[in-house]
């Protein structure tokens, strides 16, 4: 039976086993999908033992060895070269192969699943980690009309937007993205996506909240059990509609299980699933 599993330190909580199961279950593949706690010290072995396998196709990699993945890739895509980190991987013939869903995970949630325009929208990015590097390609080939990328760390901020518009301009792209100090945005816009990390520690970046009116979509990366604080504090500050990470997660997931099996699951049934 074909094997797929996800590599990462913590593991146990990942939710990943669940939604492929589901896909496979689904679209009738025969197929297992487990967990493997890597280990920081041997983590490029561990997957090197697990490909030696010819029945082990695929590895999702999550945190703290996304870069690490992308570093021991013989071929990347070039989103994953966009991110400089990968969350899937397989070979083809004898070469690792390297891939990231990640930002079409979310620009797909937010398109076919919440209805939301991206293309010739405002749209503000908060954070600029590997949450937010690894969207840029996806977003800019919905082409918004603004893109201002803010971050804690300014110059952190002010690199990413450069990246962004280099790549713009390579493929002859008109939009070009800005970068912003936090405390200094004094504009609405159309769309607002939290990529910080602030709520894992309840916290919230601190921007003004002129930047929501009734018509702002915000889209906080993260989810849990309930509302996320940035959304609760979004929707309190008059933004119209708040969603949170949970759709990108299965569609990431979904993304991968296509690159694998050639087969693209619907993903609706899986949302509902894992929605507490
Ligand atoms: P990830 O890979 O999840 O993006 P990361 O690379 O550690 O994680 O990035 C975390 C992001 O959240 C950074 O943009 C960080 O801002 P800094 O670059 O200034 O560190 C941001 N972040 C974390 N806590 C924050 C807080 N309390 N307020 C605002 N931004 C915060």
């Amino acid at each position: 039976m074909d094997r797929y599993a996800v590599i990462g330190n913590p593991i146990s909580h990942s939710k990943s086993p669940l939604i492929h199961a589901c896909f496979a279950e689904q679209t009738s593949q025969n197929m297992v999908y487990e967990r493997i706690e890597g280990g920081i010290d041997t983590f490029e072995d561990q997957v090197i033992r697990f490909f030696s396998v010819s029945s082990n196709k695929g590895l999702n990699v999550t945190v703290p060895f996304k870069e690490r993945a992308f570093a021991m890739c013989d071929e990347l895509s070039a989103r994953a070269q966009t991110a400089e980190a990968v969350n899937t991987l397989f070979m083809r013939g004898s070469s690792l192969v390297g891939d990231n869903t990640d930002g079409c995970g979310i620009v797909t949630d937010l398109i076919e699943n919440h209805g939301v325009t991206l293309s010739g929208q405002r749209i503000l990015l908060l954070g600029a980690g590997g949450a937010v590097k690894g969207v840029l390609q996806p977003l800019m080939e919905q082409s918004p009309s603004a893109l201002v990328i803010s971050n804690r760390t300014f110059s952190k901020a002010e690199a990413l937007a450069g990246r962004y518009n280099a790549m713009a301009e390579e493929l002859n792209l008109s939009g070009r993205a800005e970068a912003s100090p936090l405390e200094q945005l004094n504009t609405s816009f159309d769309v607002v996506i939290n990529g910080t990390s602030a709520s894992l520690s309840g916290e919230l970046p601190n921007i003004p909240a002129d930047v929501f009116v009734a018509t702002t979509a915000v889209y906080d990366m993260m989810y849990g059990d309930s509302e996320t604080v940035f959304n609760r504090w979004a929707r309190s500050q008059g933004a119209g509609k708040t969603m949170d990470g949970l759709g990108m997660l299965v569609e990431q997931a979904a993304e991968a299980f296509r690159l694998w099996r050639e087969l693209k699951p619907e993903t609706n049934t899986c949302i509902k699933l894992l929605r507490p």
